[in-house]
């Protein structure tokens, strides 16, 4: 199988084009081909948003809705296909590549909804006999950059608000993972999407993703990967005058009180670090512990760990899947040694996965480490794998100074039963996501999701901030009586 670009509504010939593997990280296999585009491709695509948008924008934003309704059905109707398509390419278990599935379902319907909004503000004028509201704009033709740990989920945060405001956009998905976009990209055709509206076109970032945020006609660029890509992003995008949105890393914890309940804890911990084998942004990577229920913490953390099966995420039975490719396997297997050297204690895990059926993927057994300084490198640099640093505090003051300690600021979580301290802690924890008495991931999409420092740039993916990303603020003035007023002057 090919995958080939899906430019103004229809499939990108294929002559003398580059081609890479798609490979199932949990057994090597290979699934695809997909098209290495060029800069030439991208140009292509921008001319079809182009043109597109010109009459996409005329559509009243209740029919732009209608087509997110239907593209919201055709996802339901097909989400076991798209969650065994997503399991394959990139391997979280089952389970939860439906959850995932879920996440964009939802935010079809989500989005479908402000069709019927884009709320703005009408104000009183200062004047007599004059009008004053403003409306969101579209901007234009927008390009989506989106990572392979949530190939579908991601990118309808993108696309989605894009084009319900009236954009059209080229999306570029992680070569990694681009099955998703080739499976969206069907739905689209299906549902009669106005040809242009939207485009895919594989490749790599240094070629495609370059070449989207520097050409003239893509006026926004909506990001999300690793904090250093994001960076130069930044960069380039600022150098040409673009809105760039960045979702970056993360070095998310849970922090566990002494009047926690501890079972909760344990259960929560299992699932926001260990889920998607610790390949979210939000996967909680450091537990800080206070010090009075440590060793009970570390010693159910054990236990429960012990339970989790570990292997090819189409088996139900799995909890734990593989990690996407080799050289993301020697990272996690980098900061597994460099743990050990910094003097922190391997509680659980840390070999890497070769036996049997697992040779033929990348696996590496979750990790547990205690014992861990707030300042090592394990606790402050971002892993991206089922690697966890137990840090051990004596009150909540130092708990928040630990969690605010990173450079990234997306998510972090709190388990008391103490609504003082919840309450407390959520106004203090520097992230942009937190939970009280839940781990550090399952954000819903009608919330904003993003963070602060590091992780982000101020703008928000999903919920209605998503908006704000993909519209203008235009302020509209009707004056109506028929003769010049002036503003700030004519006012008696
Ligand atoms: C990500 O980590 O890249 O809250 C996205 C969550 C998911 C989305 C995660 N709903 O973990």
């Amino acid at each position: 199988m090919q995958l080939n670009n899906y430019i103004g509504g229809s499939w990108q010939s294929t002559e003398g084009a580059d081609y890479t593997a798609v490979i199932n990280p949990a057994n090597g296999e290979q699934l695809a081909e997909v098209r290495l585009s060029t800069k030439e491709d991208v140009d292509l695509a921008v001319q079809a948003a182009k043109k597109a948008q010109k009459k996409w924008v005329l559509v009243p934003a209740p029919k732009r809705a209608d087509f997110l309704y239907e593209i919201g059905r055709v996802m339901k109707e097909r989400k076991e296909h798209l969650a065994q398509v997503l399991t394959k390419e990139m391997g979280k278990v089952i389970e939860e590549a439906r959850g995932e599935v879920q996440e964009g379902i939802d935010m079809a319907f989500y989005m479908a909804g402000e069709g019927r909004r884009l709320f703005g503000e009408t104000v009183p004028s200062e004047l007599q006999d004059k009008f004053a509201m403003s409306v969101r704009a579209p901007i234009g033709v927008v390009g989506l950059i989106t990572p392979w740990n949530f190939p579908v989920a991601i990118a309808t945060w993108k696309s989605f608000p894009a084009i319900v405001a009236g954009n059209t956009f080229i999306w570029k998905p992680a070569t990694e993972t681009p099955m998703m976009a080739y499976e969206m990209a069907l739905i689209f055709d299906e549902v009669g999407l106005p040809s242009g509206v939207a485009n895919i076109v594989f490749g790599s970032g240094s070629e495609v993703g370059t070449a989207m945020i520097e050409h003239p006609d893509v006026r926004v660029i909506s990001f999300t990967g690793s904090t250093e890509t994001g960076r130069h992003v930044a960069e380039l995008g600022g150098r040409h005058l673009k809105k760039v949105s960045l979702e970056m890393g993360g070095k998310n914890a849970v922090i566990v009180m002494e009047d926690a309940d501890i079972d909760l804890a344990v259960e929560g911990i299992l699932w926001s670090a260990f889920g998607t084998a610790g390949q979210r942004c939000t996967a909680c990577s450091r537990v800080i512990v206070h010090k009075d229920v440590k060793k009970e913490l570390e010693q159910k953390l054990v236990e429960a760990m012990e339970g989790l099966t570990i292997g090819d995420g189409l088996d139900e039975s799995v909890k734990v899947g593989p990690i996407i490719n080799q050289q993301a396997l020697e990272k996690v297997q980098s900061y597994i040694r460099i743990g050990t050297e910094e003097g922190a204690k391997l509680l659980a895990g840390g070999r890497l996965l070769t036996e049997g059926a697992l040779a033929k993927g990348h696996y590496v057994e979750p990790t547990l480490f205690t014992d861990v300084k707030w300042d090592s490198r394990l606790a402050q640099e971002e892993i991206f794998g089922p690697v966890v640093s137990l840090i051990e505090v004596a009150d909540l003051d130092e708990a928040i100074d630990v969690n605010n300690s990173v450079k990234y600021g997306l998510s972090s979580s709190i388990f008391s039963r103490d609504i003082n301290k919840a309450f407390r802690a959520q106004r203090d924890l520097d992230t942009g996501i937190v939970y009280v008495n839940a781990g550090t991931t399952g954000a819903e999409i009608h919330l904003p999701f993003g963070g602060t420092k590091g992780t982000g740039n101020g703008h928000r993916d999903s919920g209605v901030a998503a908006l704000d990303v993909f519209t203008e603020w235009k302020s509209i003035y009707v004056d109506y009586s028929g003769k010049l007023q002036r503003a700030q002057i004519d006012t008696d």
